[in-house]
């Protein structure tokens, strides 16, 4: 069955302006966690047809989930956070038109509507725009256009939001024509590297071949990234866009999504929108009647951070086990099934739409020469705003600080690209974020994670981390990768525990370097940066590990729990908090070393702020 793309956008408008008020709960996984569910069903109770209740994606804003938009007809759309079920009555009686103890907290100006389209949001009410909420200041919402604003299950909405516009367009056209446009926009994929999405796509098509195959790389598993979650869940539709797109430019009739099965939401978002897609007849034998037939499979990963490189990735999509392996040959030369293969990450296939629809032109005018376009973060750790946000590429690391609601003072370093990234310190916050700019700085973009760390977090616990969580997720099929970086966590485990030996620093770097430079694939030639990085801007706590101090007072080993006499109260309620005994003492209370198993539930409890950390266990 073929459905009519202008009766889906029609339906879609009539879903997504009711003629009454439209109450969209955003439901994707991290408003799911803060209890979106029971907001939604206590909002259609309490609304009965006398409101439109929706379920949304997400809008980014994941620290004050659950996030609740309210259309009035006529009016712009408003924004309520940290929703609980007791307000739905509230909230619905608002939303008709009484007057309700509710304050929303700002206004989406945008309805989200691709250019050219109708637009039918009316007046504001008066409050701030979504933009001047710090969280939202200075972001350019390309890829994120519809989070939060459509139904992630409804082909209507996203055909009503310009969506699958960018596809009949292409079909309309030579192949030749759209991968010219991709290619001049200067696209680049948004999984780590940053290869150029033309030149990927030129690549595969050159090769001759029967088959071609294209891959949508959906196995994000950086530790605190959750970008391409996010898309998955809230615009699953512009992937797939993107992905008929690629596979009409390469000559693919099959196309694979593989994606971590870790992601249940996603998957079942992704399932439903196949689905839905089959139906419509923009899969299947011949899209929309065109002639040009491409079939969408799922392949669920079992959440190998290793998979996520493209080798392995094919090589798990055949059924073998997942290493990497050698390249070249390059997937586009032989991929999956030995024939010429794209793999594309979530983002980039979702900027195809995007790109095609505002054209090569205006889309160069975002981001930077060398690296064009909006690039997705996940901004987590030390913040007081924590989401997914959305920034023109070469955007100063300070200008995503300040949406993360963080002083730049209080920064002392940010995490970039998961654990193959580098640690950036706090005082080169002024770093455009660009492929080249963090290259340069030691780091990489790598799919877009930013973990924000404070002065509390010490630079050796924080590389023995990323380099623990790659040591466990490595293939262990090459030496240099295997060994060293079992070497590189022995040296790390003894500064860390105080029992550093002269000439580890230099052991350290020395191993570093030639697990870069030896190891087979991306996972051991990145997986050091965060050691090198701390080594180059956090030389200082290294030093001080080797001589037993912990600068930061993280370290077990190498800290001390010390009550200040003069402050303490002598109230014992550290003495009963105490798991190991160690608080002794009536009249006045010490810690004893011996005994403390330095777990800080006293720190923790102390009325009277009396127990510090010191440092000196050896
Ligand atoms: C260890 C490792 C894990 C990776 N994980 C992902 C991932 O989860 N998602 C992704 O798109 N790319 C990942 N990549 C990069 C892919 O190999 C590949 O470069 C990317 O999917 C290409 O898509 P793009 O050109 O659109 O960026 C990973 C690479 C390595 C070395
Ligand atoms: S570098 Fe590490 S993860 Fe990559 S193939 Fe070698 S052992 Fe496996
Ligand atoms: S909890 Fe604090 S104030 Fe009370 S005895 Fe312990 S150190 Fe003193």
């Amino acid at each position: 069955m073929t459905w009519d793309l202008a009766e889906l956008r029609e339906e879609g408008l009539r879903s997504l302006y009711p003629g009454i008020p439209r109450i969209g709960v955003g439901t994707s996984t991290c408003g799911r966690a803060a209890g979106a569910g029971d907001v939604y069903q206590a909002l259609v109770e309490a609304g009965q047809d006398r409101v439109q209740v929706k379920e949304v994606g997400c809008a980014g804003y994941c620290q004050v989930e659950p996030v609740v938009t309210v259309h009035v007809p006529g009016r712009a759309r408003v924004v309520f956070h940290t929703v609980c079920p007791s307000m739905a009555p509230a909230m619905v009686s608002w939303a008709l038109g009484s007057s309700g103890p509710l304050d929303p907290v700002a206004e989406m100006e945008s309805d989200g509507l691709a250019p050219g389209a109708e637009r039918r949001l009316g007046r504001g009410w008066g409050l701030s725009p979504l933009r001047d909420l710090d969280f939202y200041r200075g972001q350019n919402r390309l890829v994120m256009r519809n989070c939060g604003i459509i139904d992630p299950s409804s082909l209507p909405e996203y055909v009503a939001v310009g969506g699958f516009a960018s596809l009949v367009m292409a079909l309309g056209r030579p192949p030749e024509e759209i991968l010219e446009e991709i290619t001049a926009s200067g696209l680049r994929g948004r999984g780590g590297a940053g290869f150029p999405t033309g030149y990927k796509w030129q690549a595969t098509r050159s090769v001759p071949s029967e088959d071609r195959y294209v891959i949508c790389n959906a196995d994000e598993g950086d530790p605190g990234a959750y970008m391409d979650r996010g898309l998955l869940e809230s615009d699953p539709f512009a992937v797939l866009e993107g992905l008929i797109i690629a596979a009409y430019v390469v000559g693919a009739h099959t196309t694979i999504i593989y994606v971590r099965a870790e992601y249940p939401l996603a998957v079942a978002r992704l399932e439903s929108a196949i689905e839905s897609a089959r139906m419509a007849g923009l899969t299947g034998p011949s899209i929309l009647g065109t002639g040009f037939g491409v079939d969408i499979i799922l392949v669920k990963g079992a959440g190998a951070y290793v998979c996520g490189e493209e080798t392995a990735l094919i090589a798990s999509v055949e059924g073998r086990p997942g290493e990497p392996r050698p390249r070249p040959p390059f997937p586009a030369q032989k991929g999956l099934w030995g024939r010429p293969t794209v793999i594309n990450n979530v983002e980039t296939l979702a900027n195809v739409p995007a790109v095609l629809a505002m054209g090569k032109d205006r889309f160069r005018s975002f981001g930077t020469e060398a690296s064009p376009g909006t690039k997705v973060f996940s901004l987590v750790g030390d913040v007081r705003n924590a989401g997914l946000v959305e920034v023109e590429m070469g955007t100063p690391l300070e200008a995503l600080m300040a949406m993360g609601g963080v002083d730049a003072s209080s920064v002392k370093a940010v995490q970039t690209g998961g654990p193959s990234g580098g640690v950036i310190p706090g005082s080169m916050l002024d770093l455009p974020v660009d492929y080249e700019a963090l290259a340069r700085a030691g780091s990489i973009m790598g799919s877009g994670g930013l973990v924000v760390m404070g002065h509390t977090a010490c630079m050796v616990d924080v590389a023995r981390y990323f380099l623990g969580f790659a040591a466990q997720e490595a293939c262990g099929k090459c030496t240099p990768c295997r060994e060293g970086m079992a070497r590189m966590r022995g040296v790390l485990d003894r500064l860390v525990e105080g029992s550093g030996r002269p000439g580890d620093l230099e052991t350290l770097e020395e191993w570093a370097l030639a697990v870069k430079d030896a190891s087979l694939c991306g996972l051991g030639q990145n997986t050091p940066n965060p050691v090198l990085t701390t080594l180059r801007h956090f030389a200082g706590e290294y030093e001080a590990h080797l001589e037993g101090h912990c600068l930061a007072g993280v370290c077990r080993a190498l800290i001390r729990y010390h009550i200040d006499t003069a402050r303490c109260l002598a109230c014992g309620v550290c003495q009963d908090e105490c798991a190991a005994g160690a608080v002794l003492g009536e009249e006045e209370r010490l810690i004893d070393p011996d005994r403390c198993i330095r777990c800080g539930s006293c720190k923790e409890v102390c009325p009277a702020e009396a127990i510090s950390i010191g440092n000196g266990h050896r």
